[in-house]
């Protein structure tokens, strides 16, 4: 029987990469939102039944482990609401005992709520309440994890990313695109989950990879027509063969800065690769750090920048690194090949040699 029709199925070797990601992102950016705000919300609206027949946990289950047992106080302290979403009744009813199980006594800061409906009703019902309230929906984080690429419409997205500091991290099933991309009958399906039909502009193109490049590009663009500022994406592959991959938008760029730091910490472990919103492929098992500092020289050259400027940058979307790279991979190199000048003000502010406190103003020559 296809995983489509069973309550339970296996976890397949590929998706385990979505859950790393998605547990390292949670432990990144709970505290830093837990530091600036009240009520959280943890939207999981694909959330399946919990858990899989070969003993890995379900998303629901990894984003309550990740609050509950945070290290931070403050994390465990936050009021969270986890809204978990699931239109197929013996999963929800499967996940609804297996909550009640694991955890019989829930701190009361931790609300769980679950909804017996599609993604796109439960969010829209939500989101009416709280525009009728005249409320602001709290921060929330939506995790959107379809098995097929019909239920997830670019409109419902957009909605949850008008509202302030909303993020979503989606799994778009590419060859499901690329599969039906001239198919008549698919094609409502794709014109919802891309808000407009645009996609119908590569039909025409036969290279493979820009077909990919510019649907890609395209998704990521409609993400940013709302609040977010960024949106960074990466691949998941079985053996040689891509099978999906997960798109990320954020309001903020230090929450595509932890994204990308949750990639490459979990990425050379995982059967995955990392392809960059900027363009390219990583080895991030043999990273290579050229395009960091090529980037960083572009962006840069003849001006007088702290650690901080950059870290901005180099943390949005505009590059495929994280700013906890950027010191040893990028300032130190190109101080040591002469190409990285301190400010002659800022020089006593170095404790040691190849140090950059985030004040320190310094320049890549032209
Ligand atoms: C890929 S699985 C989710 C796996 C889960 N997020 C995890 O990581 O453990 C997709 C789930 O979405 C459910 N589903 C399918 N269509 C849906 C819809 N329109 N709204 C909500 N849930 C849906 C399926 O029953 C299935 O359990």
């Amino acid at each position: 029987m296809a995983k489509k029709h069973k309550t339970l199925w296996e976890l397949e070797e590929h998706s385990l990469g979505k859950h790393l990601v998605f547990k390292s992102y949670l432990n990144a950016w709970l505290p830093i939102l837990s530091k600036w705000h009240g009520r959280l919300l943890i939207i999981d609206g694909f959330a399946g039944p919990g858990e899989y027949c070969n003993g890995h946990v379900g998303s629901p289950i990894i984003a309550l482990d990740a609050a509950l047992s945070h290290r931070h106080q403050a994390v465990r302290d936050q009021e969270i609401v986890f809204y978990f979403v699931e239109s197929d009744k013996k999963r929800l009813e499967h996940l609804k005992a297996l909550v009640a199980e694991k955890y019989p006594a829930l701190p009361k800061n931790f609300m769980v709520r679950y909804a017996d409906s599609s993604f796109d009703n439960a969010v829209s019902e939500l989101l009416d309440y709280v525009e009728e309230q005249n409320k602001r929906l709290a921060p929330c984080f939506a995790m959107i994890d379809p098995f097929g690429v019909s239920d997830t419409p670019m409109s419902i997205i957009h909605r949850i990313l008008q509202n302030p500091r909303a993020e979503v991290y989606i799994s778009v099933m590419y060859e499901f695109i690329n599969r039906f991309l001239k198919s008549n009958e698919f094609a409502p399906h794709l014109d919802g989950l891309f808000g407009g039909n645009e996609w119908t502009q590569v039909q025409s193109i036969s290279d493979r990879s820009q077909r990919k490049d510019l649907l890609y590009n395209l998704y990521k663009q409609k993400l940013k027509k709302t609040k977010a500022t960024n949106a960074v994406h990466f691949e998941l592959f079985k053996g040689n063969r891509h099978v999906y991959s997960i798109f990320f938008a954020t309001q903020s760029w230090k929450g595509a800065d932890k994204m990308k730091a949750a990639i490459w910490n979990v990425a050379p472990s995982g059967d995955f690769v990392f392809r960059g919103s900027a363009n390219g492929e990583l080895d991030v098992a043999e990273p290579d750090f050229t395009p960091l500092i090529d980037a960083i020289s572009k962006e840069f050259a003849g001006r007088w920048v702290t650690p901080a400027q950059i870290a901005r940058f180099v943390g949005s979307d505009r590059t495929n690194y994280h700013s906890s790279q950027i010191k040893k991979n990028a300032l130190k190199p190109l101080e040591q090949e002469g190409r990285l000048i301190v400010h002659p003000d800022d020089a006593d502010k170095r404790s040691r040699r190849f140090s950059y406190r985030n004040d320190i103003r310094f320049k890549i020559p032209a």
